[in-house]
Parts: C-alpha cells; sequence; structure tokens
C-alpha cells in the first residue's frame, strides 16, 4: 500500500528536475499524477518515465502558466479525468537574476509571474475540487530564497517572489484549515538540477554556505514533499519546510 493510494495529484513543471522526480516518486506511491509543461518533449519523457516504472501518469504540454485560462482548461482537464483533485504540487518555475539596478522591469514582472502568479492560478482554479473533496493538501515549492537574501547571484525577483508564495501558503492554510485543506510551503536550498546555470566560483560559494557543504539532489526534495503531501503529515499546515542542508541555521 503506497502513501498516496488512489489520490490524484497535480503536479506543475513536470518536464524535468524536481518535478520529474516527484512525478516518479508520487506514482510510486500510487498516486494517479497529472503533469504539465512548457516542454512538450521532456514532458512526454517523464509520462514516458513513470508508465516504465509501473505508475499512473497523464501530462499535458506546452502549457503556459503564466496563463490562467490555459491554468483552467488544464486543471478542468485532470479533474475531469480522475473525477476530481486531491494534490496540488505547485513546482514550476523560473528565476531571471541580477542586481536591483540592472534588473529590468521585464525582467522582475516575469519572475514574479512564473514563480508566484502561476501557483495562485493553480490553486485557485483547483481549490473548488479540494473543497469538494472535503479536504486537500497543496504544497508550494518556494526556496531559501523565501528565508534570506543572496548575494551572489542576486536576485531580487526571486526573493519577492518566493517570499510571497510561503506568505500565500500561510492564507491558504488559514482559509483551508475549516475544508480539512492543509498548505505546505518547502523551502529548497541549492539543488543540483540548476548547478549548470551557475559558474564554478558561485557554485562553490553556495555550496560552503550549506552546513553540509555540498548541493542537494532533487530526490531529497521530493520525498520530503511526498511525506507532506501523505496522512502521515496530516497536522502539518502553514508551515514553511526548509530543505537547504543547514544553509538558513547561520
Ligand atoms: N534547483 C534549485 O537550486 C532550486 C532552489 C530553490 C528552489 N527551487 C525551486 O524548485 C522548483 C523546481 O525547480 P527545478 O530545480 O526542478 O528546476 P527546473 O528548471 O528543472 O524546473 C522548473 C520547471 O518549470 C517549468 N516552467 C517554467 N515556467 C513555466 C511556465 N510558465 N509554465 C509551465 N511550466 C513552466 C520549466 O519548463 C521546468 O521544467 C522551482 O519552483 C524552483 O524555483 C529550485
Amino acid at each position: 500500500m503506497g502513501l498516496l493510494n488512489g489520490k490524484v495529484a497535480v503536479i506543475t513543471g513536470t518536464a524535468g528536475g524536481q518535478g520529474r522526480l516527484a512525478s516518479l516518486a508520487f506514482a510510486r506511491e500510487g498516486a494517479k499524477v497529472v503533469g504539465c509543461d512548457l516542454r512538450r518533449l521532456d514532458n512526454e519523457e517523464t509520462v514516458r518515465e513513470v508508465r516504465a516504472a509501473g505508475g499512473e501518469m497523464w501530462g499535458l504540454a506546452p502549457v503556459d502558466l503564466t496563463d490562467p485560462n490555459q491554468v483552467k482548461a488544464f486543471v478542468r482537464e485532470a479533474a475531469d479525468r480522475h473525477g476530481g483533485i486531491d494534490i496540488v504540487y505547485n513546482n514550476a518555475g523560473g528565476p531571471r537574476f541580477a542586481p536591483v539596478a540592472d534588473m529590468s522591469v521585464e525582467d522582475w514582472r516575469r519572475t514574479i509571474s512564473v514563480e508566484l502568479d502561476t501557483a495562485f492560478y493553480v490553486t485557485k482554479y483547483a481549490w473548488p475540487y479540494l473543497v469538494a473533496r472535503h479536504g486537500g493538501v497543496i504544497i508550494n515549492v518556494a526556496s531559501m530564497a523565501a528565508l534570506i537574501g543572496a548575494p551572489r547571484p542576486p536576485m531580487a525577483a526571486h526573493v519577492a517572489a518566493k517570499a510571497g508564495l510561503a506568505g500565500l501558503t500561510r492564507q491558504l492554510a488559514v482559509e483551508g484549515g475549516p475544508l480539512g485543506i492543509r498548505a505546505v510551503t518547502i523551502s529548497p536550498g541549492p539543488i543540483v538540477t540548476r548547478e549548470g546555470d551557475l559558474d564554478d566560483v558561485t557554485r562553490e560559494m553556495i555550496s560552503q554556505r550549506t552546513l553540509l557543504k555540498r548541493w542537494g539532489r532533487p530526490e531529497e526534495v521530493v520525498e520530503v514533499a511526498l511525506f507532506l503531501a501523505s496522512d502521515r503529515a496530516s497536522y502539518i499546515t502553514g508551515a514553511n519546510i526548509p530543505i537547504e542542508g543547514g544553509a538558513t541555521a547561520w
């Protein structure tokens, strides 16, 4: 018996990275996974891998989650396929980095849109399905950037978006509590899925910021998300769980 047997889990950003690993882990535990991403071919690869491992997944791509109409259609299709939704895992993200004075207004808006608006849209349209089930779980993937600033790379919009996401989670927990809906933020530190974006010096600097002196693996994030999505975490809501090798502990 899996931890998520029979649960319908909507996961965003499933074309790679943590979203792919989450799809595999949630399906392994018996969830019916519904994924989406901008990237079609990579998303299809995730669906293939989940099914090859004996799991259940349906994926839709391209879906641009910054477009509320596309989100609405995707969420409705997900719910129609499986007769409802139990878990919403807002994982998609994509920051643009620059020092404040050099950050273009467009990059600021794009980061806020991809990293904050998208989670609101998915949650908003999924909410009535969770209510209809008399309960459910929303997991929002923020970042240690929701807890501290960072000198390198400079990330004003990312910090603002992820801190906003943690705030949104708390409000969802307040509104969801009486309805049996839990909402939890997870805040990963440096995870190897994005390590390639940075130069060697920055990578090492970030590594040294953690107490474990290394970048994390995506499975180290999704196994926590899996627990939080399960009934074993039935008394956890509104919290922000850091998964960052201790980087924010000092
Ligand atoms: N990797 C890290 O170091 C790190 C650290 C802290 C937080 N996070 C967060 O973890 C989450 C997963 O990131 P990841 O490490 O797997 O990186 P990733 O870039 O591999 O995954 C993000 C996914 O979101 C998708 N996406 C982006 N914009 C989209 C849109 N408009 N519509 C649909 N899909 C879209 C991308 O195509 C991609 O597949 C993100 O929210 C990220 O901010 C990552």
